[in-house]
């Protein structure tokens, strides 16, 4: 017979099972979201113990318990959205081009929406308010703007990534998009047949499968490694100079240029001869285009893709430690691997995926304004911004005033936000901004680099409020280590009324351990 526990007698339950104090309200959110049934019995909630148990022995319930061992009892477990896929915090546009320092929509969704549950006792957007993004980075709040019926306005000092965000919400003729991929991309291989490309990279992979078959036999050649009884170094760099041979003769065969004479640029350093060719052939097609929204989202999709093809190993992808433009041995695959010689297959890829993803979007977005303009945040006129690009748009701002604020600031010394996409302000030719950023890497976390970053962003706060309706509601997300933000909060002549304390559970590999971020709840003092 398995047993029902009101709410209370489950947190005392629980409390006793676990050896911690587990609250009335940690039982609710277990039911609020989805981890337990809740079952009614005569008007009183009940929940089964058994169901507690499976909870609790499960990982997430692990994960919840001994985070919270860690980084405090105040830990929100409901902004973990543990329950979501990858998929899902990806969905539609989210995932049109990568962008470093992103936050996940379905935290931008709990504040915005009119959901109310222990944590959030109030609602504080409604349809047809205009929500604020002064650090809109890749665009996600206006995004879940446009999804929730609100019209918004993001602000970002980099150009590119305002290019970014205006395309996530772009509502695009897609019958135009598609006909236009189709065009260069029959064009593109009519380029690759005509430089003998494909030819090349198809009799390369064919050496390639044949050498590391004999040589890095799978799995045999891993066991071996485990065991000890190969010298990885020795033999990955004896057998990289001895494929290199066959490398050479082939790259003379069909008269491939490696590397490009100059490098200067990123393009030119972080792109073998060939790559750059194409990729400037794409982009002269992109010219041609007569629709300029079709010409910005396929701009999206040739940046997306030379940033999969820029010449390093698979191993420093993230890091770009020198430029490689022959086959080399790969730690990472335990075998020869080649860097690209095309662009041809990521551009197809990006291609058939961006639109899947404007598809997707098209179909839930509403009929609201989104507009990202390039700026610093510190200083801009909104209103007047808002004007040049939308006159009623900026009417209704200047009437209904903005309803509130929902962003994640930079960090003192993490980011260099420019530079992360050096390759798209190559292309495109942007004006970089770097100096305007707050809080950059380059600038590091040292004291000064503090108090500039306090300063800058009350800046941006003062600033903002003057567009803000009188009751405005703030939310800013940051993991303040140096506890900067009450400091913010006064010279901007605002009070932190709540802070929301969230687990950060999708780190990255090498970062898995207890990491929490909070959300500052601001209003006027
Ligand atoms: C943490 S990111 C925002 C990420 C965003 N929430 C998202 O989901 O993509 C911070 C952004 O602030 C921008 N930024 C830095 N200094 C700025 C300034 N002075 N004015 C406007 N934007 C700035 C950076 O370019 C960066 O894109």
């Amino acid at each position: 017979m398995t047993e029902l526990l009101t709410i209370k007698e489950a947190s005392n339950w629980a409390s006793k099972y676990l050896g911690k104090n587990v609250t009335i309200s940690n039982i609710s959110y277990l039911i609020q979201y989805g981890r337990i049934k809740k079952i009614g019995h005569n008007g009183t909630t009940q929940v089964l113990k058994e169901e507690l148990i499976k909870y609790y022995e499960s990982l997430n319930g692990y994960r919840e318990i001994s985070w919270r061992n860690k980084l405090g009892e105040d830990l929100n477990w409901a902004l973990s959205f543990d329950q979501y896929k990858e998929a899902e915090t990806t969905k539609h546009v989210h995932r049109l081009h990568p962008y470093k320092g992103k936050f996940i929509p379905q935290l931008v969704e709990y504040f915005l929406d009119d959901h109310t549950d222990n944590f959030k006792t109030e609602v504080y957007f409604k349809k047809k308010d205009i929500v604020l993004d002064p650090f809109s980075g890749s665009g996600t709040t206006m995004v879940q703007a446009s999804e929730l019926g609100m019209h918004s306005i993001g602000i970002d000092i980099s150009e590119f990534n305002t290019m970014i965000s205006n395309c996530k919400v772009t509502n695009y003729n897609l019958v135009d998009v598609q006909t236009e991929i189709n065009r260069i991309t029959k064009k593109l291989k009519i380029f690759l047949t005509d430089s003998h490309t494909l030819e090349f990279e198809e009799k390369l992979l064919q050496k390639l499968n044949e050498y590391n078959n004999r040589y890095f036999p799978v799995p045999d050649y891993k066991y071996q490694l485990r065991q000890g009884k190969i010298n990885e170094k020795e033999y990955g760099e004896m057998k990289e100079r001895e494929f290199f041979f066959v490398f050479q003769k082939l790259v003379k065969d069909y008269n491939i240029k490696l590397k490009q004479d100059k490098s200067d640029t990123f393009l030119d350093k972080w792109y073998s001869q060939n790559i750059r060719e194409e990729i400037q052939f794409v982009y002269n097609e992109i010219q041609q285009i007569q629709n300029p929204d079709t010409e910005k989202i396929i701009s999206i999709i040739l940046s997306r893709t030379i940033r999969s093809c820029r010449a390093t190993t698979h191993a420093d992808l993230a890091t770009l430690v020198e430029p490689i433009t022959s086959t080399y041995y790969c730690a990472k695959h335990g075998k020869i691997c080649k860097p690209l010689f095309s662009i041809l297959k990521w551009w197809e890829t990006y291609s058939k995926d961006t639109v899947n993803r404007l598809l997707k979007f098209s179909k839930i977005r509403t009929n609201t304004i989104q507009i990202c303009l390039t700026g610093d945040s510190r200083t801009i006129d909104i209103i007047k911004e808002i004007n040049k690009i939308n006159p009623s748009f900026a009417e209704i701002a200047q009437n209904q005033k903005i309803k509130g604020i929902f962003s994640s600031p930079p960090y003192v010394g993490l980011i260099d936000y420019h530079e992360q996409h050096a390759y798209a302000y190559d292309l495109f030719d942007f004006k970089r901004k770097d100096e305007f950023e707050i809080g950059p890497l380059y600038k590091g976390k040292g004291m000064e680099a503090r108090e500039s970053y306090v300063q800058g962003i009350s800046d941006v706060l003062k600033n903002c409020k003057k567009f803000l309706i009188d009751d405005y509601d703030i939310f800013l997300v940051a993991n303040d280590k140096n506890n900067l933000y009450p400091t913010i909060a006064k010279k901007s002549g605002m009070q932190i009324i709540n802070q929301y304390k969230r687990p950060v559970l999708n780190r990255t590999e090498k970062d898995k351990g207890a990491y929490s971020e909070i959300i500052f709840h601001l209003k006027s003092k």
